[in-house]
């Protein structure tokens, strides 16, 4: 049954936006657990708009559930990572402009540097997972340069609006997390996931974990986070033999 990593980073943008100390991400981590959270995902950025070090230390040292650090492969980062030891990092590219993360990895473009990211990670006993697209040759390098994982970026899939083009954009996703089973790779999956899209993905029960962050937040808004994130986690957990995956 494949798991639910909530991302909390826009609890973080909503107190920098006043740049008091409310809403702390480490209180919505503890409703996110209550709620059936697997893990807690954070990403720190390098321009720190949103999540910063201190909720990053304070994270690691109260969640009862593993933490998931997003991150940009930089000596910066690595550093930081290695000194706070979380359960997986999570390699995505960054871009300072961006509204949210754009696209996946290069991993064929940037393999060195990736690589010995991963090795150093490795040495402190830390997994990693390399956020991509649904692309088979990124998936082939992920593997040959010994990620543990890999995360789907299902941003276009989720902005697919007609049949057909969702259609496409599952097929690619199913072919990748195909090969991926049998090269034994793990399969996580995320970006842009709300509660009307995840149904044919929940299917497929090949993906570890779903990494969910707008969708869930934005509807504890009215709900409550512990209410969003145990409806998500709910949905998630659904296998529907109708489905078409
Ligand atoms: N996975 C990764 C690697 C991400 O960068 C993000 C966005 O921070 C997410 C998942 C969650 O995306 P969303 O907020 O659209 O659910």
């Amino acid at each position: 049954m494949s798991k639910l990593g909530v991302n909390i980073d826009h609890i973080a943008t909503l107190r920098q936006a006043r740049g008091g100390p409310e809403p702390d991400p480490v209180s919505a981590a503890v409703l996110a657990e209550l709620g059936g959270a697997d893990s807690i995902v954070v990403h720190l950025r390098e321009d720190r708009r949103h999540i910063q070090d201190r909720d990053v230390r304070l994270l690691r040292e109260t969640l009862q559930v593993p933490l998931d650090l997003e991150m940009a492969a930089t000596e910066e980062m690595v550093k930081m990572a290695i000194s706070i030891r979380p359960y997986l990092v999570t390699l995505v590219p960054e871009k300072r402009k961006e509204l949210t993360t754009e696209g996946g990895l290069d991993v064929v473009v940037h393999k060195d540097n990736l690589k010995k990211n991963i090795d150093l990670l490795h040495d402190t006993n830390i997994k990693v997972s390399l956020f991509i697209d649904p692309d088979l040759e990124q998936l082939k390098m992920a593997h040959k340069i010994n990620a543990d994982i890999i995360e789907i970026h299902t941003g276009q899939y989720a902005r697919a609006v007609q049949p057909a083009e969702i259609e496409e954009e599952l097929k690619k996703i199913v072919q990748v997390i195909s090969m991926a089973s049998k090269l034994k790779i793990g399969i996580n999956a995320g970006h842009g996931l709300n509660y009307r899209n995840i149904a044919p993905l929940a299917c497929i029960t090949a993906i570890g974990e779903f990494n969910i962050g707008h969708s869930i937040i934005s509807r504890a808004v009215f709900a409550g986070l512990k209410e969003a994130v145990s409806e998500m986690k709910q949905l998630v957990t659904r296998y529907d033999k109708n489905q078409p995956f």
